[in-house]
Formats: C-alpha cells, structure tokens, sequence
C-alpha cells in the first residue's frame, strides 16, 4: 500500500478547490513501493489524486525534471543515507522532485497563486504524475518567455549549484572558477551561474561531447577529461566547485589558490559507506592551509533562490540544456539513465 492509496480527491480538508468541475479523481503516475533498480521497482499506475490543503495549490504537471536526488530516493542508496529516505521502505512514493505546470485548484487560505497560473518549484509529493498538490508557498510564477519545459529544470539542480557557488563557495565577482562535472544537471548550471555571479574565468572539465555545449554555457575554458588531466594545466583556483568528486582531496586541494575555497557538492557513488570519510574529512582536510572547504551540504528549497533562478532565465542570463524529453511511462528508463552520472544538462519527463 502506498501513501497515494488512502488519498482521495481533492478536497479532504473541506477546502474547496475553484474549478474542481474540470478535476478527475484519478491520474497516471510513475510510482515506486520498494527500493531497487528504477526498471524493477519504478511502474506506471492510476492512482487518486492527491488531496488538497487549505494552504496547497493543486498543479497539472507540465514537465517534471530528472535529478540525480530522485535516483537516490528510488534505489534508497547510499545505504547510510536510509534514515532519511526511509529505513526499511521509502517515504516517497512518485519521483520527481521539481516540475513546472498550471494551477488548476487553490487551497482556501491561498492567495498568491490563482488558478491558470504557471508555476515551477519543488513539490513533496512527486511531479512524474499527471498532478502534483504542493504548498503554494513553495511555487514560484514561471516568468514570461520561460517554457514550462525549461522551468522544470529550474529546481533542485540549479538551486544547487547557485547556492554552492554563493552561499558555500562565498564567491565574488572577479574571482577565477573551476567546475568539475560541468555539463550534467548542476554542472551547467554552475558554469552559467558563475558567469552570472561574475566570475572573471570559469574553467569547465567536461567529456567530449559536451565540450561545446559548456562553451555555448560562458566557460571561458573547457578541459576535455578523457584527453586531458585537469592537474596539467598548473593553474589554481579561486573557487572549484566539485560536481563529480573525481579526483582524490589531495589532488583538489592543489587546485585551489593561496585563500580559496573547495566546494563538494557530490562524492563518488557506492551501496553502503564509500563516499562518507570523504563527505566528512573535507573540512579536516583543509583545516591546516589558507584555503577553506566547507562541510558537505545539501541544496534547501529556497522561494528567494527560485525567484532569482526565474529572473536569470527570463534575462536569457540562464539558459537551461534541455536534454531529453521522456514520456510518463519512460519514467523507470529516463531514472536508470540518470543512474549513469552522464547525464547532458536536464532532461524532463511529460506526463
Ligand atoms: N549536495 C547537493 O545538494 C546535491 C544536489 C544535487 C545533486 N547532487 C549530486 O551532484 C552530482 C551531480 O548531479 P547532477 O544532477 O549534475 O548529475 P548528472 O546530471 O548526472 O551530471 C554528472 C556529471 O558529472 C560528469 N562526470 C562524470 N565523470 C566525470 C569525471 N571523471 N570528471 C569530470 N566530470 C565527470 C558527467 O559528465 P560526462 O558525461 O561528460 O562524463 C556529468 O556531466 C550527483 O552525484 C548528485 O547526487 C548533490
């Protein structure tokens, strides 16, 4: 049995939705009961739709984006990271941790969204589904000249990399960047945000084919890994913010300046502890130097970063790589490839 199983239509706190005329009571959605490999445990089903709350709006998903989080939340690992995401069973149901779509219902206490409203952010109930209830407060408006599609992949990714930048890197404009895994989901977005935040260079390490879409992206320079070693340039950093935890903390360190600062924000993947005396040691590892690595984080929901995130992209100043488009039912396929860590900028599913 699911969370989705007891939930009924969508007006269970006595709270009446505007247009609940046009709402069904069921919908398609991608859902998962156990932890495993997304193609074994992720399957396509009707299930009701999710109650509204006085303080919720209900959204008709538009496009929903695939994270590396969403990967994690189906197959439940690292294992260490099980508390959170649920011991035994998972605590979520439906993947999908950020979308974009249009209200279709408001909660009664509401009043900053209204109905037909497009709106983006990340939902608690899983956005690989026909709709999608949320807090109203944790929706922003998808900017005029902003396609439902790219706002999608405005949510946890970019909300990542900006406040790995800003908030854990401190970075100022004109200091010199290094992103590492610069052209998946964060990793574009990184390099994009940091020209924005005004970095005066931002070095991208990326494979091949990606190399032109991190030009495209500002990176003033783009090191191809599988052709060359990031250490060879014998260049040091202001700020290197790590998206693939590729290279050892030694090595990293190297690659920041006299007073700079390493962020990770990722750390090489494993079933059970592998990536957790790196997570931990990291600070440690560069307590006895002039340069600075915070603590591992993780990217919170922030209404103010999303708003500043759709203000960037209606400028043009942020500029999605959209990826691949999967329909609903190739939502298992579309998280197993996300598995890969290879990913090309976002890719959505549309359900
Ligand atoms: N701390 C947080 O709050 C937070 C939030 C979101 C994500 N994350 C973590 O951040 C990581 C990246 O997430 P994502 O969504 O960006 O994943 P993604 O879209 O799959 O991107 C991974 C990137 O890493 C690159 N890469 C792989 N091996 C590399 C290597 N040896 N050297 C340099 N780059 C390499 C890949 O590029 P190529 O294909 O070109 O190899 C790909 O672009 C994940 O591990 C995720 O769990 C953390």
């Amino acid at each position: 049995m699911t969370d989705l199983d007891h939930t009924t239509a969508t007006d269970a706190t006595g709270t009446a939705p505007q247009d609940g005329a046009s709402i069904p009571t069921t919908m398609r959605a991608a859902v998962y009961d156990r932890y495993g490999p997304p193609e074994q445990v992720v399957s396509v089903r009707t299930v009701p739709v999710p109650e509204l709350g006085a303080d919720d709006v209900l959204v008709r998903v538009g496009a929903a984006s695939v994270n590396a989080l969403d990967w994690h939340l189906v197959t439940g690992l690292p294992m260490f990271a099980r508390p959170t995401l649920g011991l035994r069973h998972p605590k979520r149901h439906v993947p999908g941790a950020d979308m974009a779509g249009v209200v279709e219902a408001v909660g009664a206490n509401v009043t900053r969204l209204g109905i037909g409203d497009r709106v983006f952010g990340e939902v608690p109930g899983g956005g690989f589904a026909e709709f999608v209830v949320a807090p109203a407060d944790w929706l922003v408006p998808v900017p005029e000249g902003v396609g439902i599609e790219q706002a999608a992949t405005l949510g946890v990714a970019a909300e990542t990399a900006l406040q790995g930048l800003r908030d854990w890197g401190g970075l100022r404009p004109g200091q010199r960047v290094l992103v590492n895994g610069a052209s998946g989901g964060v990793g574009s977005f990184a390099v994009q945000l940091a020209k924005a935040l005004g970095a005066s260079h931002v070095t991208a390490v990326c494979s091949t084919r990606n190399v032109e879409a991190a030009r495209r992206g500002g990176a003033d320079r783009v090191v191809d890994y599988t052709r060359q070693d990031v250490r060879s340039l014998g260049d040091a950093f202001d700020l290197f913010f790590d998206n693939a935890g590729s290279l050892t903390l030694r090595d990293s360190r190297r690659l920041v300046a006299p007073k700079g600062t390493y962020v990770m924000v990722t750390s090489p993947k494993s079933t059970w502890l592998r990536p957790l005396p790196r997570m931990l040691s990291v600070p440690f590892f560069f307590a006895f130097s002039s340069q600075h690595a915070p603590a591992f984080k993780v990217a919170s929901r922030s209404r103010a970063d999303l708003e500043l995130l759709a203000r960037l992209a209606a400028s043009g100043q942020l500029s999605p790589v959209l990826d691949r488009r999967w329909s609903l039912a190739e939502a298992a396929e579309a998280l197993r490839v996300q598995g890969e860590f290879h990913a090309r900028g976002k890719s959505v599913v549309i359900p």
